[in-house]
């Protein structure tokens, strides 16, 4: 992990040890003065729009529709915005970003206004020339997502046939030109014996990053929550194998690793602390302090149609909403750790508790903590079960189901 993707809070490593931990690396190097200012990170989600069809994706059930996205030129001004008031990297993600036209118009700009410009792909439909020319524009950094090592259960976990040998061809062009490149292993319940194999891959395809990134539970992956919980036990084994392979590779690869958070003692500080050092920009054009922040129904959010960016930053409702540390409950408002992991995460506190204000149930002190381990290690003893693809036709499932659970009964 370099030092600016330590001090973003994008991608955090949680212990699930017994014993009470410091549990978190990488966060605490924020200085409050760079954040007063500005964040360092801005997640611009594109679109919505995906080739790949992963049940363990956290973008919103309700996926953005393609006429609700921001132009090309609204695009750009959040990349001139985001220069401006002192964003260092700014993550190209989706949704697939490559199904952006524009992307290239996207990338240039981005690159104008002086920011680490890294491209969050599946990369299924990029080809050579094109990745060329985006290098050529300023595109600084590549991540790819493989959905397992195996081929078969790789495409068979994104709904997408052929899709392996075209991420493996991206690599090699990642490398060849020079540019870095992060492997990105979203594990789960069906691709948890694989980490080994993605340690292997990420060496042969001579990545300086590896992201396990154990699944979060928001958005298609919390309606999936039953089909994605790995058992504990391999959990653990996954956890291990990281660590040493982590002290064996110093200086050939970099091990990022973040677990799930039912099995953890201690949260994980989401986003670094919310609002301190990370937005995200919808497809529409909405600015929100984490990724799935739309799942608080309390919050309203500005538009970079129609507000600053830097003022949403700094006077946004939604970012003062859990800035700091005055808006919490206890158990957390007297804990010895609530300037460390800030309470955990919002949006988990509300998709378990029904209250973003709780502590996050990760957390050994939350109320709802013995639930959530309870059933996690219950889902993950069943035997196993398929998920629900990410595409509009379940998503308009999923969201008549929703509606039908909110109607008064009959
Ligand atoms: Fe963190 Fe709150 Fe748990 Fe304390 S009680 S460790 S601040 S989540
Ligand atoms: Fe929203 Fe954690 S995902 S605060």
């Amino acid at each position: 992990m370099t030092e600016q993707q330590k001090a973003n809070g994008h991608v955090q490593t949680v212990s699930v040890d017994d014993e009470p931990t410091t549990g978190v690396e990488g966060s605490q190097d924020v200085t409050a003065e760079l954040c007063a200012l500005a964040p360092i990170g801005l997640l611009a989600e594109l679109t919505h729009r995906c080739p790949l069809q992963c049940g363990y994706c956290s973008n919103p059930i309700e996926l953005e529709r393609v006429a609700n996205e921001l132009t090309t030129e609204e695009w750009c001004s959040v990349m001139r915005q985001a220069g401006e008031m002192g964003v260092l990297q700014i993550h190209l993600s989706g949704g697939e970003p490559c199904v952006r036209k524009d992307l290239e118009e996207i990338v240039s700009a981005a690159s104008e206004a002086g920011l680490y410009t890294n491209l969050i792909t599946a990369a299924v439909t990029l080809k050579r020339e094109r990745l060329e020319g985006l290098v050529k524009r300023g595109l600084d950094h590549v991540q790819i997502s493989f959905q397992d090592v195996d081929p078969e259960n790789a495409e068979h976990i994104g709904g997408y046939p052929g899709a392996t040998q075209k991420k493996l061809d991206v690599a090699g062009w990642v490398t060849e030109m020079g540019v870095p490149l992060t492997v990105n292993a979203p594990i789960h319940r069906k691709n948890i014996k694989s980490v080994p194999a993605y340690v292997d891959l990420a060496i042969k395809l001579g990545a300086q990053r590896l992201e396990i990134a154990h699944a979060q539970y928001y958005g298609w992956a919390f309606l999936n929550r039953a089909a994605l919980i790995p058992t504990y036990e391999d959990t653990l084994a996954s956890i291990e194998f990281v660590e040493e392979a982590r002290e064996r590779l110093k200086g050939v690869l970099t091990i990022d690793m973040v677990v799930p958070d039912y099995y953890a003692k201690r949260p994980k500080p989401c986003m670094g602390g919310w609002a301190k050092g990370f937005m995200n920009v919808t497809p529409a054009g909405k600015v929100l302090p984490c990724h799935a922040a739309e799942s608080i129904p309390e919050l309203e959010f500005d538009n970079v149609r129609t507000r600053k960016l830097r003022d949403i930053w700094l006077d946004g409702s939604a970012f003062n909403a859990f800035r700091g540390t005055s808006w919490m409950k206890e158990p957390c408002r007297s804990c010895a750790f609530k300037d460390i992991d800030y309470g955990g995460c919002r949006c988990q506190a509300m998709a378990m508790t029904g209250d973003p204000r709780n502590t996050d149930p990760a957390c050994a002190l939350s109320p709802y903590h013995a639930e959530m381990v309870n059933f996690a290690k219950e889902e993950a003893s069943k035997p196993p079960t398929e998920f629900l693809y990410r595409n509009p036709r379940n998503a308009a499932k999923a969201l008549k189901a929703k509606e039908e659970t909110l109607l008064p009964a009959e």
